[in-house]
């Protein structure tokens, strides 16, 4: 008899469109939506905000060791999908800054972090009835999931998607910035000793160069639902 996926794992390279994917489908199922990507943001803000620089690994990993980190429902309607909180702090969109991006991988590639990062995952994902988005979530984080994909897309394709977010959102940076920028952190996640950013021997890997996010949903769907109607 078909079971019903209780444990959804997305990976994928930045912008790829994991996150949209991950949030519909868990809305479509009523499970909880949790990317994992927020929290290296959190402690790249709080480090850079303490140190103004992330090249200390001790110092950074200290940090992320003890830093109160919580996702919670959206309080405003300012295109948020949910608040991130570093202890009262709102740093829902501070997260999403140019300096962060540029600086994540970097934070996120020390094993002290990925340690206290993803002992904190895997409690989350192990309740079941959730949709998790990240770079190791099918290969480290849960390689018990009971579904898994990999969420990719061409550096091009990915480049001119966050353009138009950010100039969206009011951040002034060209397309040849962003590309650059993405491709630098394509290559820092998926070398880095632990963790790379790579799909797991059983995940389906999908392209979304040439489908919109409907028809990405709507495939992942079918799989998840064989009997859903859209
Ligand atoms: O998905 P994102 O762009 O918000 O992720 C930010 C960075 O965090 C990304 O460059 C790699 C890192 N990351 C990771 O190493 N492992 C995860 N599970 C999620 C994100």
């Amino acid at each position: 008899m078909y079971k019903q996926p209780e444990i959804i794992a997305i990976d994928g390279p930045a912008a790829s469109g994991k996150s949209t994917l991950a949030e519909k489908l868990a809305e479509v199922l009523g499970y909880f939506y949790f990317d994992t990507g927020v929290m290296y943001r959190a402690v790249t803000y709080a480090a850079l905000e303490a140190f103004q620089s992330v090249d200390d690994e001790d110092q950074v990993s200290e940090l992320a060791e003890v830093i109160e980190i919580d996702v919670r429902p959206a309080s405003k309607k300012d295109g948020r999908k949910y608040d991130v909180l570093l202890t009262e702090e709102d740093i829902t969109w501070g997260i999403r800054s140019p300096e962060v991006d540029a600086n994540v991988s970097k934070v996120s590639a020390y094993p002290r972090v990925r340690k206290a990062m993803t002992s904190q995952q895997r409690r989350i994902g192990q309740r079941g009835r959730v949709v998790m988005v990240g770079r190791d979530i099918g290969t480290v984080v849960l390689p018990e999931a009971d579904l898994k994909i990999y969420l990719d897309a061409s550096v091009e394709e990915r480049a001119r998607r966050r353009f138009a977010e950010q100039e969206e959102r009011g951040v002034k940076l060209s397309f040849e910035e962003i590309l650059i920028s993405l491709k630098k952190r394509d290559q820092y996640d998926a070398s880095r000793a632990i963790a790379p950013m790579q799909p797991a021997e059983d995940a389906l890997i999908l392209f979304s160069d040439n489908l919109s996010a409907e028809e990405i949903l709507k495939k992942v769907i079918e799989l998840v639902l064989p009997e859903y109607e859209k």
